[in-house]
């Protein structure tokens, strides 16, 4: 009842505020500051008020006792309502630590925005132990915990410093389209829509558009959300995610993998030589050590013994696709041989054996894109390789897709034509081989993947902003 009629009210004696984001109040110490944010944390101990405040770009611990703790709204105040805070910045006392190493003693404060208590408190919708479903659904409040939240903003560093490396070398950044008619990976991930009476899909990749720009802007990168049917519900797939994609003019493709290497390992380096993206590394996965150059290379071709040398081995698969199963009705499994698709799980096991970066390279062509260079073979080889290679990364997979593109106007004929691909929607990318065409190679790169890894996340749902991905359902 009596805290019903305290009204606090700011007293006009005291120095004026510095309104301030908590990241930057290491400069205000010992000066009077106002702060706006979240409540994220709240504990109470014999009259005095513990809060914790979040504002996003970190955390404050403030301290409310007296009169300030005593209002009313003091007494009813929940995690997660929006609040204004006054006071003075102090230094912890030695033997205390706090996030930045100061905190608030507040002498004027109000709430902006209650948040509910009781059945409908946060902590009633979304705890620790809320089924994945359930935060897949809450994941706008989610994203307010300390560790969805540290993702998010090594995410933003991640793209930075991908940015920094790629303008370093000389590479300019362009925003291709999202709407396309044309497809890139194949036909059996495409999201087909309706475009004014016109099919088109949602963009795969970015890539026959960069390759274009070499003759204009030169080297090219974008950043660029990609979609794909994916019609398995992995730890790594996604339906869209953000892409890093990157074209080159004039190089070969060791110089490629050299390149798929440096952007790698220096955006790394720049991220563990920052202290704010450092420490958010050191908080998500810690002890993570930047990778060793250079990178193991591996040919497709040695990579298949390597599995059979292993005992790695592959479902049984008839003419049709369909799993084979043994007598007691286990799947079949078989050694790999040449022309096999090295699969997920496979790949999973070698990269976690191997337990660093590996390059696996030069590719049959048939289990590749219908754009990819060459290896020239003897007439009537078996096998034809291609100039291609994906990264592969512990814990994760292939990160990192890469390859030599077609530069011979009538080897991408014949390559449409393999594909069953009408060329008459491709005639700008053709044309890139008829006006001045050049040796040219690139990759694209997941950032979500590439962010799994760098943060020790177990899928990249975690490292999406609002993750699509397909229903179990649907499966
Ligand atoms: O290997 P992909 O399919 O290659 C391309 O799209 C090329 N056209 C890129 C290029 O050369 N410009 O995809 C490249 C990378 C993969 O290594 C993987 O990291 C990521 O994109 N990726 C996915 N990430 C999340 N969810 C999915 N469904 C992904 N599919 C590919």
């Amino acid at each position: 009842e009596e805290s019903k009629k305290i009204v606090l009210t700011e007293d006009a004696s005291l120095p004026s505020t510095k309104k301030a984001k908590i990241s930057q109040l290491s400069e205000l110490r010992s000066q009077r500051v106002r702060v706006f944010g979240w409540v994220h944390r709240l504990r109470s101990q014999k009259g005095i008020i513990f809060l914790v405040l979040r504002d996003g770009t970190g955390y404050l611990q403030t301290v409310l006792s007296g009169v300030v703790s005593q209002t009313y709204d003091a007494l009813t105040l929940t995690l997660e309502s929006s609040v204004e805070l006054a006071g003075t910045l102090q230094v912890v006392p030695e033997g205390k630590t706090a996030p930045g190493g100061h905190e608030l003693i507040v002498d004027y404060w109000k709430v902006v925005g209650a948040a509910p208590g009781a059945d409908d408190a946060f902590t009633n919708r979304l705890n620790e132990k809320s089924d994945p479903s359930i935060q897949a659904d809450l994941r706008h409040l989610v994203i307010r915990g300390e560790t969805a939240s540290s993702v998010l903003r090594l995410r933003a560093h991640l793209l930075s410093a991908f940015r920094d490396f790629l303008v370093r070398h000389h590479l300019l950044e362009v925003t291709p389209p999202c709407l396309v008619q044309t497809q890139v990976e194949g036909g059996a991930t495409l999201f087909s829509l309706n475009y004014y009476g016109q099919p088109a899909y949602l963009t795969q990749s970015s890539q026959l558009y960069l390759e274009t720009c070499l003759p204009s802007l030169g080297d090219v990168f974008c950043v660029q959300e990609s979609f794909r049917a994916e019609n398995s519900h992995t730890r790594r797939h996604l339906s869209e995610y953000t892409h890093l994609e990157a074209e080159l003019a004039f190089l070969s493709f060791e110089d490629l993998m050299d390149h798929i290497e440096a952007v790698t390992c220096e955006t790394v380096d720049q991220l563990l030589a920052n202290p704010v993206s450092a420490g958010l590394i050191q908080q998500l996965n810690p002890g993570f050590k930047a990778p060793e150059r250079p990178f193991k290379r591996m040919s497709y071709f040695d990579a298949i013994a390597w599995l059979v040398e292993h005992g790695i081995k592959r479902a049984a698969e008839d003419a049709e696709g369909n799993v084979i199963l043994d007598e007691s009705g286990q799947v079949k499994m078989v050694d790999h041989i040449v022309g096999d698709d090295i699969a997920e799980a496979a790949e999973r096991q070698m990269t976690d054996i191997i337990g660093t970066p590996v390059f696996l390279h030069s590719f049959p062509a048939e289990l590749k894109a219908f754009y990819m260079k060459k290896i020239p073979a003897e007439e009537g080889a078996k096998t034809v390789y291609t100039e291609s290679c994906d990264l592969l990364i512990p814990n994760v997979g292939e990160v990192v897709g890469g390859s030599m593109r077609i530069s011979d106007v009538e080897e991408l004929l014949a390559a449409y034509k393999r594909e069953g691909i009408d060329p008459a929607p491709y005639y700008w990318f053709t044309d890139q081989r008829k006006y001045g065409t050049c040796e040219h190679g690139g990759y694209g790169l997941g950032v979500e993947r590439f962010l799994a890894w760098l943060a020790n996340r177990f899928t990249v749902r975690e490292c999406s902003l609002y993750p699509r991905f397909v229903p179990l359902s649907f499966v």
